[in-house]
């Protein structure tokens, strides 16, 4: 359709996500560019970037080689059909991505984000005990405070209540561990707190009241992020293993956020030393630069899918842009860097220097709990009498327009978790400017 009327370039066509968006246009928060650990807006101001962009951009913002990559690519094949057909790359960063993950977790299912990949993981699971022949094992568990993305799947297992109470009964059949967290035991704790491994156990009682017969998977954040930084218990992890294997059930591990170094390894489950059944990643694989995320399971849930006619679907699941090419080739220059820069080991030698800045925020007004596990911290302030989120938000504006800090928030929790490429000097900067904010709104 011609129209005479110019279209305008305003605000207000868009509907942002996750966003109060009549705040936001009022007083946008825009970037224009990205280098490095910086964001810059339209006007040139630098914002030294505490977020990783949204958990992801773990190499830091529009590097070289990634840039390169994925120009090159565009040049070569923008795009090839995902069913029936593959390209090259696919493979390579199949073999790859599974190369750092543990144990026989060898296989790799490509899809476009986080949400995508729960549901992916939730439904191999369902169909993984269909095709043994054990299909009455449809239930599902997730966990209170757990973030799964926004699939129907992901809000189902996910236990964020503000995610879930408008849209309805979500899938039927799910149950949910409770959470890790206690202040009262566990504040200002850097690491994985000493207590509550026994909230692991909570999965016996759970089966218990379902019978194991009927339970398809357990899935869990190893560090629960987006509720706000919740490292596991000591021990945790490994409980729910036990109880999973006990009883067989699948255990899925969400390393959305955790993936690619985060914690100081590959994938957490390295760093737990737990081996899950599946492992759902996205964000990191790419450093952000373009949407990619996945599943990789172990070899014998492939080769349980592996029978029947040849010339059959062995799952009935896929998306037009699983393994899209521009992702697979950001991702192997991505992997390329990580590996070349040496960027896990480097978080694991920036941890200790990272909790001890986070904690030098330990006593000032309003901070309620410092918690840190590799390059994370949540920090939880005194929320506002009668609105709560109100402290956080205006911590984030101010921190954005007065600090050029960009940090994150999930109700009154303040997360950071910098691109792995963080100098020392820049932790310093971090710390001190995100005191200077919660002083300014407590
Ligand atoms: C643990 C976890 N799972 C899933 C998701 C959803 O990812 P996406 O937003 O790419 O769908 C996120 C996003 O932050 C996440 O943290």
């Amino acid at each position: 359709m011609s129209t005479a009327v110019p279209v305008p370039n305003d605000l207000e066509a868009c509907w942002l996500p996750f966003t109060p968006n009549r705040a936001f246009k009022r007083a946008p928060r825009l970037f224009a560019r990205a280098k490095d650990m910086h964001y810059y807006t339209p006007d040139g101001r630098a914002v030294l970037d505490a977020t990783a962009g949204l958990w992801c951009s773990n190499a830091g913002h529009c590097r070289d080689p990634i840039v390169a990559a994925i120009q090159r690519q565009a040049e070569e094949l923008d795009y090839s059909p995902a069913f029936q057909f593959a390209h090259p790359k696919s493979f390579e960063l199949a073999s790859r991505v599974a190369a750092l993950a543990p144990a026989d977790l060898n296989r790799v299912f490509f899809c476009n984000s986080g949400s995508e990949g729960v549901d992916t993981a939730l439904k191999i699971a369902l169909a993984y005990h269909n095709v043994r022949g054990e299909g009455a094992r449809t239930r599902l568990i997730g966990r209170e405070r757990g973030y799964h993305g926004v699939g129907f799947g992901g809000i189902s297992v996910g236990g964020i209540v503000a995610n879930r109470k408008m849209f309805g009964t979500l899938l039927a059949g799910v149950d949910h561990l409770p959470s890790t967290y206690d202040r009262e035991r566990q504040a200002f704790t850097k690491g994985e707190p000493e207590w509550g491994a026994h909230l692991a156990d909570e999965l016996e009682r759970i089966v218990a009241l379902h019978d194991a017969s009927t339970i398809a998977a357990v899935i869990v954040e190893p560090m629960a992020g987006s509720t706000g930084v919740l490292p596991p218990p000591k021990g945790y992890l490994q409980k729910l293993r036990a109880i999973c294997d006990r009883h067989g059930l699948l255990l899925i591990f969400d390393e959305v956020i955790t993936g690619f170094g985060r914690l100081g390894h590959a994938f957490a489950a390295e760093r737990y030393g737990v081996t899950p059944d599946m492992i759902v990643f996205a964000k990191g694989v790419t450093s952000g630069a373009v949407p990619m995320a996945g599943v990789i399971v172990r070899d014998g849930i492939y080769e349980a899918f592996m029978r029947g006619p040849e010339h059959v679907v062995e799952l009935f699941h896929g998306y037009t842009y699983s393994a899209h090419p521009l992702a697979c080739a950001a991702g192997l220059a991505a992997l390329d860097l990580y590996r070349d820069e040496k960027l896990f080991e480097r978080t694991q030698a920036l941890e200790e220097k990272w909790a001890d800045a986070a904690m030098t925020l330990k006593g000032q007004p309003g901070v309620l709990d410092i918690r840190t596990v590799g390059l994370t911290a949540g920090i939880d302030l005194a929320p506002h009498p009668g609105s709560p989120g109100l402290r956080a938000y205006q911590a984030m504006e101010r921190a954005f327009a007065e600090q050029n800090v960009l940090i994150r928030i999930a109700g009154d929790t303040i997360e950071l978790m910098p691109p792995l490429i963080v100098r020392e000097a820049q932790i310093g900067e971090i710390f001190d400017k995100v005191g200077r904010v919660i002083k300014a709104v407590v």
